[in-house]
């Protein structure tokens, strides 16, 4: 078994979309094993997304991220990472494949409604960031 970091991004929860994603998520066959609302501050987006901080959207991306309530979570199964990030699809909506998260929630690149970590590594820092042991018993 894999865990994986998974948000529910402010677009997809303001538009009222969390509740379908997470039947995604289970109907996948996922356990949801940790899951939050959060509302990050500037500082604690930029700290999430450090590893793009050189990069021209940086300043956009950690604007939005902290514009308003996020789900946070930590997702189980064989092979997470790559399963979560096919569920969502590319990175831009656009050009995901039908039936991926991203195709039916996202708007735009920047507002592509979910995130998913993207190796063992990055999994592991940033489920760190979000969670304490006692909250993923
Ligand atoms: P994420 O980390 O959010 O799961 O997305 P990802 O791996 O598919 O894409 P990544 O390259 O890690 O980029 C992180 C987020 O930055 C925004 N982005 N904007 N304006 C742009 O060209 C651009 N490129 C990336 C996206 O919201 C992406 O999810
Ligand atoms: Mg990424």
């Amino acid at each position: 078994m894999e865990r994986t970091f998974a948000i529910i991004k402010p677009n997809a929860f303001a538009d009222g979309n969390s509740g379908k994603i997470l039947s995604r998520i289970y109907a996948e066959g996922f356990k949801v094993v940790g899951l939050k609302k959060l509302y990050l501050s500037k500082v604690e987006a930029e700290g999430f997304y450090y590893v793009h901080k050189a990069r021209p959207f940086f300043g956009e991306l950690t604007d939005f991220m902290s514009s308003g309530p996020c789900i946070a979570m930590v997702l189980e199964a064989e092979n997470a990472i790559q399963k979560w990030r096919d569920l969502m699809g590319a990175t831009n909506p656009a050009q995901a494949a039908e039936g991926t998260l991203r195709r039916e929630f996202g708007t735009s690149v920047g507002e592509n409604a979910t995130h998913g970590s993207d190796a063992p590594e990055t999994a592991a820092f940033e489920i760190g960031y979000f969670f304490s042991g006692m909250e993923l018993l």
